[in-house]
């Protein structure tokens, strides 16, 4: 019998290594991507696989890991790991540089904030490179590769190159942006990051949207037309296609049935429950909103003076790619502006924002998404934004209500929520004073839909529709040999 394996890659691994006093202790990694596969690994005990493999690069140095690695009770029981170690220098060109400075800004609408520097992209394409050597190596016939993310685009053509059978599965986390922002990069990349994806069979974006604008760039960059979404690429199929991330639906409803859970949730109330809770949480980045965020609610207070008191801002900020100056100046004028808002507005007896600069734990994350009366979610850009999906499953009593940055790739899913332009302050000032006010019947309403969609397309109907598809194209390419 054949033994089947999913072969996940992604840059960044699940976790970190940190190492105090000799010891050795295991750090969860932040984001989407990151927490959307590592929910599927949790709640799929189907023996679709019979190994489940996450390569990624290594945060950490390859001594750790080998003293690591054996750990049967710490390591993760889902999947297997192997990390890909990589030389410092290289990886902060390759992860600073290009993918953070140049690929993140540029794909998320700040053109602005874009570097243009050839060597980083020689980095990027260096890095790739390791990756696919390192899967050269390590993949046997049969596998399914799903590569992930906008750090890897090289390296479905570079695998492919050399496997020309190999099932490769790519998926963009993040926008695909249109033509005229996407052609702002130098011709060669331009060139060798579509002709990178195309190496791969299936290639999968959150929204419509994501979809026409790769369809659009292809045809002009690689001079190739699509028919229904399928690109013929020297004679083999391809196939771009949606597939909306979702979450682990249940994790999040039913967490209050969680002790630890419960007992944050009492902490929570016990400080705020007298007051109207607002809550936000995004990982550090300019492409979150925070400040735009802020503007909106500090109209709130200067227009609404009788909310005053009554309502309290949870603001959660999570750390994120500390070493980058850019994300390192926003920290600053964050700081300074909350610090601003409550020295105008607080009281003896009140505060108007809490914030916090730190990772959460489930059970924090959970009970302040159960006790946040208006979850305030208003990112700039945002490839789908799983917070704002998580905020909605975690109301069990069906209140609450979710105010939504139109410009997140989740607002084309969650309709129903109060959708706001993320840059204007009136119009998010507005929308506060909507949802504190919102009858309870129609936050019902809204909610029980919302909840429904959610429940219906979870990260494990995302997984499943996407190898299923994966395959489809495979058995295409093979009838049309
Ligand atoms: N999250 C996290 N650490 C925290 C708080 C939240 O990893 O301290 C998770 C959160 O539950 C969500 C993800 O990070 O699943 C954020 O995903 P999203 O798509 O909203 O944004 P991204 O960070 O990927 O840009
Ligand atoms: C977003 C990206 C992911 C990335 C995550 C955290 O969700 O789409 O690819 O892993 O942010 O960022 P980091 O740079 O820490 O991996």
């Amino acid at each position: 019998k054949k033994n089947r394996r999913l072969v996940l890659v992604s840059n960044r691994l699940p976790f970190q290594l940190l190492e105090k006093n000799k010891r050795i202790t295991l750090k969860e990694s932040d984001g989407g991507l990151v927490s959307a596969l590592k929910s599927y690994f949790e709640r799929e005990s189907s023996h679709a696989f019979d190994e489940k493999w996450w390569i990624g690069s290594a945060d950490f140095p390859e001594k750790r890991w080998e003293g690591f690695k054996h750990d049967k009770k710490r390591r993760p029981q889902d999947f297997e790991v192997e990390p890909l170690f990589l030389d410092t220098k290289l990886y902060n060109r390759f992860y600073n540089g290009f993918c953070n400075a140049t690929l993140w800004p540029l794909f998320h609408y700040f053109p602005s904030f874009v570097e243009f520097d050839d060597d980083t992209f020689r980095a990027y394409e260096e890095v790739n490179q390791r990756f696919a050597d390192k899967l050269i190596a390590f993949l046997k016939p049969g596998d399914l590769l799903w590569i992930h993310d906008y750090q890897l685009m090289l390296l479905p053509c570079m695998i492919r190159k050399m496997m020309p059978d190999a099932t490769i599965g790519f998926f963009l986390h993040i926008p695909f942006p249109n033509f005229e922002i996407f052609r702002l990069m130098h011709r060669s990349w331009k060139e060798k990051i579509i002709h990178g994806l195309l190496g791969a069979d299936l290639l999968g974006f959150h929204t419509q949207e994501y979809v026409q604008h790769f369809l659009k760039t292809v045809r002009m960059v690689a001079g190739l037309d699509h028919y229904y979404r399928a690109i013929y690429v020297n004679d083999r199929i391809v196939k771009a296609d949606l597939f909306p991330l979702g979450i682990d639906y249940e994790k999040f409803n039913h967490a209050s049935d969680q002790l630890p859970v419960k007992q944050q949730k009492e902490v929570v109330l016990k400080n705020f429950g007298s007051r109207k809770i607002i809550f936000s949480v995004d990982r550090l980045d300019y492409t979150k909103g925070v400040t735009h965020r802020l503007a909106g609610f500090e109209r709130f207070l200067e227009q609404h003076g009788t909310w005053r008191e009554k309502v309290v801002f949870i603001m959660v900020v999570v750390p994120s790619r500390q070493i980058i100056s850019k994300y390192n100046q926003r920290r600053k004028l964050i700081e300074e502006q909350v610090g601003r808002i409550n020295g105008k507005y607080s009281t003896l007896t009140w505060q108007p924002i809490i914030y916090r600069y730190s990772h959460l734990s489930f059970a924090e994350l959970s009970a302040l998404y159960q006790s946040a009366d208006i979850g305030l979610i208003t990112p700039l850009r945002d490839g789908m934004n799983l917070v704002a999906k998580e905020y909605v499953a975690s109301q069990r009593d069906g209140r609450g209500t979710l105010i939504l940055s139109e410009l997140a790739g989740a607002a084309s899913e969650l309709g129903e929520a109060i959708l706001v332009n993320p840059v204007d302050k009136e119009e998010m000032a507005q929308a506060i004073f909507t949802a504190l006010t919102q009858p309870e019947e129609t936050q019902k309403q809204n909610m029980a839909i919302l909840q429904q969609r959610l429940q219906e397309y979870t990260v494990i109907h995302w997984v499943n529709d996407f190898l299923k598809q994966l395959q489809e194209v495979k058995e295409l390419q093979k009838e049309q040999e």
